[in-house]
Parts: structure tokens; sequence; C-alpha cells
């Protein structure tokens, strides 16, 4: 008889020979110093090109569009682990559902990344500096929130204080860059 009493596996949950890796979080600084990287990419593309009218009306609907997609999935990740908090789903089950989300909240920063770049985002300006600032911080936390998801995807039982202190940081962080981000977003477009 297969034993099922532990979290449940599923294709895209680690094994716990996963977090066990020496060159483990090696990798996530590469991970990391790459999702920086293309932050930086982005802004630079964003001065080489001069879209028409046209373009950046095309591309500030799909900016909107990967919004909703991408920070529609970290909610909706926050919301299984305030389940979690109230009772009403199992840890485990709240840590598989936010692992399905992982690539869509990636897909929406990424489609974000490239249709900001078609958006001539004023370099000039202090505040979208800092709006850039959240989205580079927001995908260094994704980025260390991964390793986060595999360290939770393989603990039995109830999970230590450590490690529920590092989500709740995780998830505070997440929620002030992208709330940031939108918020400088919308005052660049109405002022
Ligand atoms: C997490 C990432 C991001 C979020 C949440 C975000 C959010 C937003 C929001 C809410 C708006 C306002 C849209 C409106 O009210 O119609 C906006 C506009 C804008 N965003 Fe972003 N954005 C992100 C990333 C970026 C990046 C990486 C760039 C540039 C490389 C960028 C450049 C712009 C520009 C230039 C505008 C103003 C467009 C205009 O003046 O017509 N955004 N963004």
């Amino acid at each position: 008889m297969p034993d099922d009493s532990g979290p449940p596996r599923h294709r895209l949950a680690p094994g716990p020979s996963d977090t066990a890796r020496p060159g483990w979080p090696r990798s996530y600084a590469a991970a990391a110093t790459a999702a920086t990287a293309l932050v930086g990419a982005a802004v630079w593309l964003s001065t080489l090109v001069h879209p028409s009218p046209v373009l950046h009306d095309l591309a500030l609907f799909a900016h909107l569009g990967f919004l909703v997609l991408g920070f529609g999935a970290v909610l909706v990740a926050d919301y299984f682990f305030a389940l979690w908090v109230l009772g009403r789903t199992t840890f485990a089950e709240a840590v598989t559902n936010t692992t399905r989300l992982h690539p869509l909240i990636w897909s929406g920063l990424a489609g974000l990344l490239i249709s900001g770049a078609l958006l001539s985002p004023n370099l000039t300006s202090g505040i979208t500096i800092l709006k850039l600032g959240f989205v580079t911080a927001l995908t260094v936390n994704g980025v260390q929130a991964m390793a986060l998801s595999k360290r939770m995807s393989v603990l039995d039982g109830i999970p230590p204080m450590r490690l529920l202190l590092w989500g709740g940081c995780t998830s505070a962080v997440s929620q002030i860059c992208w709330w940031g981000a939108v918020l400088i977003g919308f005052l660049n477009v109405n002022r």
C-alpha cells in the first residue's frame, strides 16, 4: 500500500532531495541576478523603442491585461494562505495550490516588463525610478519565494514558526511592491 499521509505530490512540487542539493542557494542567487538583469534589459529596451500612438495604446492595454494576470494570481495565492489561517484548508493544500499559480505570476510579470518597455517610461522622473525599484524588488522577492515554496512543499505537519515568519515577510514585501507599482503607474497616467 502506498503511504499517502504526507503532503500531496504533484509535478510542480520538489522532491525532498531538491532542498538537500548543496548548490541550490547558488542557483537561486543566479536566478535573482538574472531577474534583476531582465528588469534592467526592459528599461534599456524602453530607451531604444519609440512607439507610435497606436502601438503605445496597444501596449498600455496589454500592460493592464498582464497586471490582471500577474497580480491577480498573487492575490489568489495569498488568499489560499488566508484560508489556511482561518482553518478552511490544510497547509499542504494551500502550498500545492499556490505552487500551481507560479507560472501565471511569472507570465504576468514578464508581460508587464515587455509591455512596460513599449510605454516610453520617463526615466528622469523620481517616481518612475521608484516604481522600477518596486518592480525589481518584487521580481527578486518572487525568486526567493520559490525557494520558500520548495521548503514548504516538503513539510510534514505544522510548519515551524521560522518558516511562517519567512512566509509573512515574503507576502508583505510582495504586497507593498505590487501595490506601490500599481499606484505609481496610475499616478503617472493621471497626472
Ligand atoms: C509589477 C510591474 C508593474 C506594474 C504592477 C505596473 C502597473 C502599471 C499601472 C497600473 C499603470 C497605469 C495604467 C493606467 O492607469 O491606464 C502603468 C502604467 C505605466 N507603466 Fe507600468 N507596471 C509595471 C511594470 C512596468 C515596467 C517594468 C515599466 C517600464 C519598463 C512600466 C512602465 C509604465 C509606463 C511608462 C506607464 C504609463 C503609460 C502612459 O503614460 O500611457 N511599467 N503601470
